[in-house]
């Protein structure tokens, strides 16, 4: 009788054990992965975690060519750099003299590349816009730059554009290298539409919008 007991007691600990073990493989394995969604992106995968990843890689390639390129040539926009090693110049006019891309044209460049798979779309946008195209436009841009301008975070919610409905975000683009603001408050546009704004070093100059097709609902 005893010996029936004990060899129960010892049954019922292997399946305790037995259950705790999936369970812990079951919550281990859900918390590796991003969170699948219903409504989100064709893949499944939740859309902020897209957006933040393609957020992290343009950022990365505008970063790296104003640090390690634009920030080492010798003239900025017809004007020298003291510090500049490489003798060219990064100039909007750059088809036509013989010079290299801006950050922004390098980014619209690789922005209508991108756009070729139609998978979703970038660009630049600012309240202290030189280029008339890069200002905040739908309501969405409007509140998401004015909140990013605030709080120097990222603003993501749902728009429609059209009968499309996109996840669209949009991240802070800070002053990264001491190009960034040597240009822009030079600029002959920015001094006569924005004479007050003199930017300086960390702070946000505009927003990297990013917007992707989602399935209505
Ligand atoms: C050598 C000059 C130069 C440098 C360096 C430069 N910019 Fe610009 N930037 C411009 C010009 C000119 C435009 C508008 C031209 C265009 O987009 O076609 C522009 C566009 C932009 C825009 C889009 C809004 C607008 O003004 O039209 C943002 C945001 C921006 N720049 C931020 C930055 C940041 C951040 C950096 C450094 C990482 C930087 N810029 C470096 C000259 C420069």
């Amino acid at each position: 009788m005893f010996a029936f007991l004990r060899n129960l007691k010892a049954k019922t600990i292997a399946l305790l054990t037995l259950a705790a073990a999936i369970c812990f493989t079951a919550i281990a394995c859900a918390g590796g992965s991003p969170t699948p969604q219903a409504e989100g992106s064709s893949s499944g995968i939740n859309p902020e975690v897209v957006v933040d990843y393609i957020h992290t890689v343009l950022l990365a390639d505008r970063t790296a060519y104003t640090k390690h390129v634009v920030n080492r040539l010798k003239t900025l926009e017809g004007k020298p750099k003291e510090d500049g090693v490489v003798p060219a110049e990064a100039t909007e006019a750059w088809k036509e003299t013989g010079g290299i891309p801006l950050p922004a044209q390098m980014f619209r460049l690789g922005s209508e590349i991108a756009a070729e798979e139609g998978t979703f779309t970038y660009g630049l946008i600012s309240p202290w816009n030189i280029n008339d195209s890069q200002a905040p436009k739908t309501d969405f841009e409007k509140e998401a730059m004015a909140k990013v301008v605030e709080t120097g975070e990222p603003y993501k919610d749902y728009q429609e554009i059209g009968s499309q409905k996109y996840f669209s975000a949009v991240y802070p683009d800070k002053a990264v290298a001491e190009a960034c603001i040597t240009c822009h408050n030079t600029h002959p546009v920015h001094q006569e539409r924005y004479p007050d704004k003199q930017f300086e070093m960390g702070e946000v100059m505009g927003g990297i919008v990013i917007n992707l097709p989602v399935e209505g609902t």
